[in-house]
């Protein structure tokens, strides 16, 4: 792992961005693992801009989102689905048909699972993957106790994960579907490069606990710790209870190469 701190969350939304921008100039084929939820709005109105403004380019681009809600169709307007349309699918040239998203309708989840699986293996796996984290430390919706070697597959949410999200179900936590499909750890630990994006103090507390805390199945996010190319961008409030904070700050200051992605 490697950290990265900026003072507020618009300026980790442009170096996310910027980051994302140079691996697809880079690499114009690059599949990339997609997130959704308020960290990630900034970070795709962002690359939505510089389509427009600087000609990003994402014809070839094939996406694979983390997760979604089961029982809501993808024409639903708080699925993660319509989600990707409103902040991203809808303002670059990425093709519709390399996009995906988990299907919350599939009547057999354990088969979504496994044909969630072998698109991702089909398209050469995942280049780079976009991560939030949640209040109760999922990355993905990979809830406490999910195993490391988890796949795609149907989970149950947290209470605390149902209040976290439920702005969209008119702040009723009841509303807020109680299952979902998930990318599993072990899907997301195959990515060949991940950026972990933490913003606010909110998420304080679980940013150190996945940085710096002992690998656990309580906290999904610890299992980064495994990855080879892990990079966190965190601002300064998600960052403030990093007890080695000024050894992440060495690195970087003397890291030329940490906001190189491999490509
Ligand atoms: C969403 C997802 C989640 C979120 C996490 C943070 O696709 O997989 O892990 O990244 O819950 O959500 P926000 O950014 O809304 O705090």
């Amino acid at each position: 792992m490697k950290i990265v701190v900026r003072p507020d969350a618009a300026a980790i939304a442009e170096l996310v961005a910027r980051l994302i921008a140079d691996q697809l100039r880079a690499r114009p084929r690059t599949t990339l693992g997609l997130a959704t939820g308020r960290t990630m709005e900034r970070i795709y109105i962002r690359l939505a801009a510089l389509h427009r403004l600087e000609r990003l380019d994402f014809s070839q681009v094939a996406s694979f989102n983390l997760d979604e809600y089961i029982g809501l169709p993808a024409s639903d307007p708080r699925s993660y689905r319509k989600y990707m349309d409103r902040f991203l699918f809808d303002h670059v040239d990425i093709l519709p048909e390399r996009t995906h998203v988990p299907d919350g309708m599939a009547p057999d989840h354990a088969a979504e699972g496994l044909r969630y699986e072998s698109a991702i293996h089909d398209a050469g796996g995942i280049d780079l993957q976009l991560l939030g984290i949640g209040e109760t430390g999922h990355i993905g919706f990979n809830e406490p106790l999910s195993a490391f070697a988890s796949r795609t597959r149907a989970v149950t949410l947290a209470p605390h994960t149902r209040t976290q999200n439920a702005a969209m179900f008119g702040n009723d936590d009841n509303a807020v579907p109680p299952r979902a499909m998930t990318m599993g750890i072990a899907t997301i630990l195959d990515a060949r490069q991940i950026l972990l994006v933490a913003t606010g103090i909110r998420k304080a507390r679980m940013l150190a606990l996945t940085v710096e805390g002992p690998m656990t199945a309580m906290i999904s996010g610890t299992a980064l710790q495994s990855h080879p190319n892990c990079l966190v961008l965190a601002d300064e409030p998600a960052a403030s209870q990093l007890t080695e904070r000024a050894y992440y700050d060495h690195v970087a200051r003397y890291d030329p190469e940490i906001l190189a992605l491999p490509g």
